[in-house]
C-alpha cells in the first residue's frame, strides 16, 4: 500500500501558498495553480480545479486561512467582521457537497476562539492541516473497513471520481478499490466514463492506470448491459452529503446506477467521511441539488456539440434513496441497509 508521499495529492500547502492541482486539465496537462486570496478559492472550486466533496473541504479549510490573512491585513483589530463576507462567498461557492460548510464551520469555531489583538493565520492553518490529515487517515480505514465487505476475486464498477483527486488524498470509493485490490478482493474495476464533466473518463481512468490496478472505461449507458452479464459484483461511489435518514446525494447517474443494481442483485456501496453526512437533514428530498452551466452539455473539450439555443437540464447530483443501497462505510464504522435507525449508530460518533 502506498505511503502518504508517494500518493496523489490534490491540494498542498507551501511557500505561504494554497497550491492546486488543476483537475480541469487532468489527464492531458498536469498545472498546479497558487492561491492567495479566498476570492479566488471560491472562484476555483465553482469551476472545478478542484472538485470532490471532501476535497472541497479540504480546500475551504485553507480558503479560511488566506481569509484571516487577509482580514488581518485590511482591518487589523477588526479582522473577525472583515471574514465574514468572504467566508460566505466561499460556503455558496457549490451547494451539495456539505462537506465546504462543514470545513468552514470547525475553522470558524477556531478563529472566533482567538484574540483580536493579533492574526489567526498560524492558529488558522495548524487546524486547516489536521481536517488535511484527518481526511487521509480517515479514507484509509474506510479503505480497510470496505474492502472486508468484498469477496476475494470481485469485479466493481465505480462512477465519477472518488479518488485521491476528490480528497485529500488516497480517496473514499477509490480508497476501498485500491485496499481491495492489494488485498486480492478486487480484481476489476469498471470506470463509468460520467457524463457531462467526465470525471470517470478523466480522473478516475487516470489514478487506476497510475496504481496499475486493471480497469476498463465504458459510456455510462453500458453500465446496465454489464450488470446484465453477470460481470459486476459491487458499485462503489463516494457522496457529496448523506441525509440522516441514509439517502445519498452523489454524481447524477449515481441513481439510475442504483436502480439498476436492485434490478440485477448487484450490491451497492457508499464510501464517505463522517464530514459528509448531514445529520440536521432528515431526508434526501431536502438536500439542495447544483444546477451547472448548459455548456457542460452541449460542448465537449470546448467545442459545441449540440445546436445552438437548444434548451439544457445540467443536474450535477442525484439522490439515491437509502433502501437501494446495501452499505454506507464511513470511518467510524459500517452502516448496513442504512435507515433513519441504522444511520443512528453513527451519530453517537459525530
Ligand atoms: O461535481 P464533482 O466532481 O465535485 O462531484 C463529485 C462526486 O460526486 C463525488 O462522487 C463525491 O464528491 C465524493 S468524492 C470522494
Amino acid at each position: 500500500m502506498q505511503s502518504i508521499s508517494e500518493m496523489i495529492q490534490p491540494i498542498k500547502w507551501h511557500s505561504e501558498q494554497l497550491h492546486l492541482l488543476d483537475q480541469r486539465l487532468l489527464p492531458l496537462q498536469q498545472v498546479w495553480l497558487g492561491f492567495d486570496y479566498p476570492e479566488d478559492v471560491s472562484n476555483a472550486i465553482r469551476e472545478m480545479v478542484v472538485r470532490g466533496a471532501p476535497a472541497i473541504g479540504v480546500t475551504a479549510a485553507y480558503a479560511v486561512v488566506l481569509a484571516a490573512r487577509e482580514a488581518w491585513n485590511k482591518a487589523g483589530i477588526n479582522w473577525k467582521q472583515a471574514m465574514i463576507e468572504p467566508l460566505a462567498k466561499l460556503a455558496a461557492s457549490r451547494p451539495t457537497a456539505v462537506n465546504l460548510t462543514w470545513a468552514i464551520e470547525k475553522m470558524t469555531a477556531v478563529y472566533l476562539n482567538q484574540p483580536e489583538t493579533y492574526s489567526a493565520e498560524a492558529a488558522l492553518l495548524e487546524a486547516a492541516i489536521e481536517i488535511h490529515q484527518h481526511d487521509i487517515r480517515s479514507n484509509q480505514t474506510m479503505g480497510k473497513l470496505g474492502a472486508d465487505l468484498i469477496d476475494a476475486d470481485s469485479t466493481v464498477l465505480t462512477h465519477c471520481n472518488a479518488g485521491a483527486l476528490a480528497t485529500g488524498g488516497f480517496g473514499t470509493a477509490l480508497g476501498v478499490i485500491r485496499q481491495g485490490f492489494a488485498d486480492d478482493k478486487i480484481k476489476h474495476v469498471y470506470v463509468d466514463e460520467t457524463r457531462p464533466w467526465l470525471q470517470g473518463a478523466r480522473l478516475t481512468a487516470w489514478e487506476l492506470m497510475q496504481d496499475n490496478i486493471p480497469c476498463t472505461l465504458q459510456a455510462d449507458v453500458a453500465a446496465a448491459a454489464l450488470m446484465a452479464s453477470g460481470q459486476i459484483d459491487w458499485i462503489i461511489v463516494g457522496a457529496d452529503r448523506i441525509a440522516a435518514n441514509g439517502d445519498v446525494a452523489n454524481k447524477i447517474g449515481t441513481y439510475s446506477l442504483a436502480v439498476l443494481a436492485k434490478y440485477h442483485q448487484v450490491k451497492v456501496m457508499v464510501v464517505a467521511p463522517l464530514s459528509t453526512i448531514d445529520w440536521q437533514t432528515a431526508s434526501g428530498k431536502q438536500i439542495p441539488i447544483e444546477q451547472r452551466p448548459s455548456s457542460e452539455v452541449t460542448h465537449v473539450a470546448n467545442q459545441q456539440i449540440a445546436p445552438e439555443g437548444i434548451n439544457v437540464v445540467n443536474p450535477a447530483f442525484d439522490v439515491t434513496p437509502a433502501e437501494l443501497i446495501n452499505a454506507i462505510v464511513t470511518e467510524a464504522g459500517v452502516v448496513l441497509s442504512p435507515s433513519t435507525s441504522t444511520m443512528k449508530n453513527l451519530h453517537k460518533q459525530n
